[in-house]
Formats: C-alpha cells, sequence, structure tokens
C-alpha cells in the first residue's frame, strides 16, 4: 500500500457498571465512531477504499468498501458494526491490487474469524511469503501484499497466543516499508502495531489510547501524543502504552504535545501541501524503487507484462505526457536512449495524435500521468494502441484510467499529491522511467547486470542526497523572499539541465503568476539573449565539471554571456565547484550525482523556489487560480 494510506486505530474501557445497553458514543465503548472519525480527518489524503474492523465479542467484525468514505459510512448504515472497545481503520492508497472491496483493508488472517490486520506500505517479499502460505493450505481473498501479512500473524499468534508476540516474531521476517496494526478477539483490550520506514503515532487518552499515520486521525480527541521510531512494536491498552524494538529491548518513546489544528495536522505542520510534499521526494523516490530489485540486485518490473520478445523488437521509444510529467519525460530520455540505444522522443499529448506519426508493433508508447486520467494523455495512449503500438503507463494512482487503457505500468509510489503544483510525483516519475529504461538495457544487453547494479546504486543513494537539499532549503527560501517582487525569471539549462530550466519556469508561472521561461542555454544567442536587461533574474542550471563530456565550461560561459547584459545570475551548482562563484549573485549547492541522475537533485531548489516565492506574495499555493490537479478535459 503506498505509505501515503490513512490509518487510525481506538482502545478503549468499558466504564464501571456499564450501563445494559452498550451506548456507541460512550467514553471506552467508542471504537466505531472514534474510528470512523479518523478516516474521514484522513480524507484528504484521497484513497480508493476504506474500512473499520473492530472487536465485537468472541469475534472481529469487518465492514470495507472500495470508493470514497461515504460508500463505507453507507454500508456502517446498512450493516452495522457493534460498540466496541477496540478497533482499527484504514483508507486506501494502492500499490498492490485493483482498488476493490476485496483488496480494501481491515485483511482477515486465519480462519477462526478472529484476527483482523491494517497495512501501510510495501511488503517486497510478499510474493514468497503467499506462495509458503498457500502451499501450506491458505486460502486468499485478495491480491494485496497486507494479506500475506494478516495470515502471518494469525500463523504466529497460534503459536504464541499473544498479539505482541506473535507480530514481533512476523516483522522479522518482512521487507520493505510497512505499519502494521492488528487486533484480535482473544484479546479485546489491546490493539498492535508495529513501524519500518512508514509513520505511526500513538494519542494518549483517559482511559482510552489512539493510534493513526499521522495526528490528523485523533486530533478530535487528543493533542497527547507519543513519537515511535524506526522497528519498533507498540501495544496499546486502555490504561497502557508498550513500546519494543523488532528484536525486543523496551523503548520510552518522547511525549509532545500537538499544537496544530486539524487542518495543519492534515500538512503535518507544513503550511501547505506542496512544501509537505516536496519534502516527501526522498521517500517518493526511495517507494519507487522498492521492490524492484532482486536481493542479488537485478532489475524486476513485475508490472511490465509484455512479452520480453516484443521489447528486444521495439526500435522507437516515444513518450508521451503533459506538463511537468512532460518534462519527466524529458528528463529521462536522455537516459534511456544512452543506456538502450533506442530512438526516444517526446511528444506533447496534445500534440501527439494530430502529428500523425508513425507508429507500428515495434514502437513503444510510454505515457506519464500522476492521476492517470489526463485527457490529452488517455487520447494519446488510445491513438498508439489503435495503431499497433505497445503501451507502458508510469501513474501514480492505482486503478486509473490511463493504465487500465494500457499494455503494462509501471507504478510510482509516491502517495497522494494534494497539491496541483507537482513535486514528488515528478521525480518519482522520472525514477519510474530510469527503471523502465534501465529494465530495457538489461533485456536487450545493451548493459550487463552489474552495470545495471551500478546505476541502481545511484539511485539509491539519490533520496538522502535529496534530504541534504532539503536540509539546505533556507537559503533559497531566503533568495525567493528577496525577489517577492519580481516580474519576470529566466532558466537556463543543458541536456538534462534543460528539461529541469524548463519545469522550474512552470513552478513559477503555475503557483506564483510570474512570466517564466526555460531555455536550452545553447539558444540563448540565438535570439533569447535580447530579453536580458539590468537586474533580469537568471537561474542557471550547471551540470558537474566531472564526466567524459561535461558542458561545464559552455554553461558557465552562458553565465558570463547574461552576467555581462546586467543580469542577475542565480546559479545552481554541484557541491565543491568553485569555479562558478565568479559569476554568480547566488550559488546553491547540490550533492554530487552522475549526470543522469542530477535533475533529481538539481529540480529541489526551483520548487522550493516557486513555494516560498507565492507563499510570501500570499498565495494559495495548493490551489493556484485557473488550474486543477487532473485535466480530464481535452
Ligand atoms: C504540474 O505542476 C501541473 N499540475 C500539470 O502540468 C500536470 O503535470 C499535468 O497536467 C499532467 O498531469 P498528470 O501527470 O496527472 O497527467
Amino acid at each position: 500500500m503506498g505509505d501515503m494510506c490513512g490509518i487510525v486505530a481506538y482502545v478503549g474501557k468499558p466504564a464501571n457498571g456499564a450501563s445494559a445497553k452498550p451506548d456507541a458514543s460512550a467514553q471506552g465503548t467508542r471504537a466505531v465512531e472514534v474510528v470512523y472519525a479518523g478516516l474521514e480527518r484522513l480524507e484528504y489524503r484521497g484513497y480508493d477504499s476504506a474500512g473499520i474492523a473492530v472487536v465485537g465479542g468472541d469475534a472481529v467484525e469487518v465492514r470495507k468498501k472500495s470508493g470514497k468514505i461515504v460508500n463505507l459510512k453507507a454500508e456502517l448504515t446498512a450493516d452495522p458494526l457493534p460498540v466496541a472497545s477496540a478497533g482499527i481503520g484504514h483508507t486506501r492508497w494502492a500499490t498492490h491490487g485493483a482498488p476493490t472491496d476485496a483488496n480494501a483493508h481491515p485483511h482477515r488472517g486465519g480462519t477462526d474469524g478472529k484476527l483482523a490486520l491494517i497495512h501501510n506500505g510495501i511488503i517486497e517479499n510478499y510474493a514468497p511469503l503467499r506462495a509458503q502460505l498457500e502451499a501450506g493450505g491458505v486460502e486468499f481473498a485478495s491480491q494485496t501484499d497486507s494479506e500475506v501479512a494478516a495470515h502471518l500473524l494469525a500463523k504466529a499468534y497460534a503459536k504464541t497466543g499473544d498479539l505482541t508476540t506473535a507480530m514481533q516474531s512476523i516483522v522479522a521476517n518482512l521487507e520493505g516499508a510497512f505499519t502494521l496494526l492488528a487486533v484480535h478477539a482473544d484479546q479485546p483490550d489491546r490493539v498492535v502495531g508495529a513501524r519500518r520506514n512508514s509513520p505511526l503515532v500513538v494519542g494518549l487518552g483517559e482511559g482510552e489510547n489512539y493510534l493513526g499515520s499521522d495526528v490528523a486521525a485523533f486530533i478530535d480527541y487528543t493533542r497527547e501524543a507519543l513519537e515511535l521510531g524506526q522497528d519498533e512494536i507498540v501495544t496499546i491498552t486502555p490504561d497502557s502504552v508498550e513500546v519494543i524494538t523488532f528484536a525486543g529491548e523496551s523503548v520510552t518513546p518522547r511525549q509532545y504535545h500537538v499544537d496544530w489544528d486539524a487542518a495543519a495536522a492534515q500538512k503535518d505542520g507544513y503550511p501547505s501541501f506542496m512544501e509537505k510534499e516536496i519534502h516527501e521526494q526522498p521517500k517518493a523516490v526511495a517507494d519507487t524503487l522498492l521492490g524492484r530489485t532482486t536481493p542479488s540486485g537485478e532489475l524486476k518490473l513485475d508490472e511490465l507484462h509484455i512479452d520480453p520478445a516484443l521489447l528486444r523488437s521495439i526500435d522507437k521509444i516515444i513518450v508521451v505526457a503533459c506538463g511537468t510529467a512532460a518534462y519527466a519525460g524529458q528528463v529521462a530520455r536522455y537516459a534511456i536512449e544512452h543506456w538502450c540505444r533506442i530512438p526516444t522522443e517526446v511528444e506533447l499529448a496534445h500534440e501527439f495524435r494530430y502529428r500523425d506519426p508513425v507508429l507500428n508493433s515495434k514502437t513503444l508508447v510510454v505515457s506519464i500521468s500522476q492521476s492517470g486520467e489526463t485527457m490529452d494523455t488517455l487520447m494519446a495512449v488510445r491513438h498508439a494502441r489503435e495503431q499497433g503500438a505497445k503501451c507502458v503507463s508510469i501513474c501514480n494512482t492505482r486503478g486509473s484510467t490511463i493504465p487500465r487503457e494500457s499494455d503494462a505500468v509501471i507504478y510510482t509510489n509516491a502517495g497522494p499529491e494534494i497539491a496541483v503544483a507537482s513535486t514528488k510525483a515528478f521525480l518519482a516519475q522520472i525514477t519510474a522511467c530510469y527503471l523502465l529504461g534501465l529494465f530495457l538495457a538489461q533485456l536487450r544487453g545493451n548493459k550487463y547486470a552489474d552495470e545495471v547494479g551500478r546505476i541502481l546504486e545511484d539511485l539509491q543513494a539519490i533520496p538522502a542526497k535529496i534530504q541534504t537539499v532539503l536540509d539546505n532549503a533556507e537559503q533559497v527560501k531566503q533568495i525567493a523572499r528577496d525577489m517577492e517582487s519580481t516580474q519576470s525569471v529566466l532558466f537556463l539549462g543543458r541536456h538534462v539541465g534543460y528539461p529541469v530550466a524548463m519545469e522550474g519556469a512552470l513552478k513559477l508561472k503555475e503557483i506564483a503568476y510570474i512570466h517564466a521561461e526555460g531555455f536550452a542555454a545553447g539558444e540563448l544567442k540565438h535570439g533569447p539573449i535580447a530579453l536580458i536587461d539590468e537586474g533580469q533574474a537568471v537561474f542557471v542550471i550547471v551540470p558537474s565539471p566531472h564526466g567524459r563530456d561535461s558542458l561545464h565550461s559552455k554553461v558557465v560561459s552562458n553565465i558570463q554571456e547574461v552576467r555581462a547584459r546586467g543580469a542577475r545570475t542565480l546559479v545552481i551548482a554541484e557541491e565543491g565547484d568553485e569555479s562558478v562563484k565568479a559569476y554568480a549573485e547566488e550559488v546553491i549547492y547540490v550533492p554530487k550525482s552522475p549526470s543522469l541522475l542530477a535533475p533529481l537533485l538539481g529540480v529541489v531548489p526551483l520548487q522550493i523556489f516557486s513555494c516560498e516565492l507565492a507563499t510570501a506574495k500570499g498565495l494559495d499555493v495548493d490551489q493556484p487560480r485557473n488550474l486543477a490537479k487532473s485535466v480530464t478535459v481535452e
């Protein structure tokens, strides 16, 4: 499941001498009310299904529905859950298994109806675990990786008779990123959770305790929270919270007071979803890489169900997309063409079919779309398929239209992107394109497994480098605030830096409403340099000074050309590149990286710049004027 699913849990103690008729909203027995309200608070995340499980009597009761949360509400009205003191709830942002009722969480484990589990994240090694369980006679009700954990937990519980030790025993065998929560009818006074690389916080009440994927889940009931760390297991009862490591050592978690309002809680305390999503980019890239390499480092793209022989026969690749997604394709094109030695072009989806492109069964059309609903891109895919081309979708939204109408899909696991201006999806799209390029290069023999392995290692190192750029964001924010009244900004780049320049310009246009333009730096002297006059702000993305065909010296001379005409040069350069200082008003350094991967770092200061400038202008960065998150009209 995408790391951004919403999860909620509650455990309470029925008041002494509880009235004969249990009261669904009474302190201690309001599991359904609290969990459902928590799911509503998490509604902003977007999702494709939702469900609740409670301990009612000697069984666990589950209600779950695909679609919006109102569908679950209708289910609860038609077939109410019992009044209960322990419950868990989940809104799903699917990555494994289409958004159906069966694939919705909670998932039952075992066959006695006593255990239910919910899951955030991606269990990388679910396939062999599922095969082992099926060989042992377990029948699965869903296609999800999560149900594997549910059955493993049920088997472990049968041995230990205790949910905490059972949870401890299964997490030792799981690989990937996950938050797991579970209830068992034999232990109705508790909820047990485990987390690795996926968020989980504890809410502290009076005779009641809570768990959530973020504090928005329980902020209406308590503002006292406990922060959980990596590889920890938490057991909440009405009067206790116990935390241990996966190895079993006791942990004392940090307690803190949540002073945000509910709306701020949804943004994790960031001023906007856009800023939050900019900071989620290390995880977006890491989660997009998750589960796509074998233990020996070989690349595996399960979702690419196109006959390998056909993929070997491909003699042209055309990327179709719009806006930021198209710039992701522009960046990736350099790598795909370099690695696969297949002619690769990028065409704006709304132009594609009107140019009467030459397509046939040896053409691979790669569509890139965060929403999977962009009509221009969908129509391009339909046209390509009519012409006999094979279509691969790079998409962030499971079950959306474009992947459904493609021959194969590679999902970006960036989690729901709420802000209209695309940021984390952009980096995840580039990452997914690199995986596709490496897969094709490996399949076609252009690259040996060890070469692919080395590039994958470089990619695995990117999330930490993005984090370094984020940690140094204040410099860029100050530059943005100082430029609040600017009327025009130009962006220059070469090679993979050129689409980065265009993406930086698009960000500024769409959220700060400032005229901005991205240029290929070499194009300046062919006309655009006439735009430069005193004080004109110009961002320049400078490539690494190392590497075989460094374009570094050419870009530095472009900086000198614009500076000589009065431009204010803002340079993005690789750490240690002192040579640019002489020609720049400001230098923003990013960590070293292989030149083809540099856009994953170089674009981040430009995202921060546009977000901060728009914020300084008092604009709504999440919902900019005239724009929609998904353009579902042509
Ligand atoms: C980017 O910030 C914009 N929101 C827009 O250009 C967007 O990338 C484009 O509309 C494509 O959307 P999609 O990825 O959902 O297809």
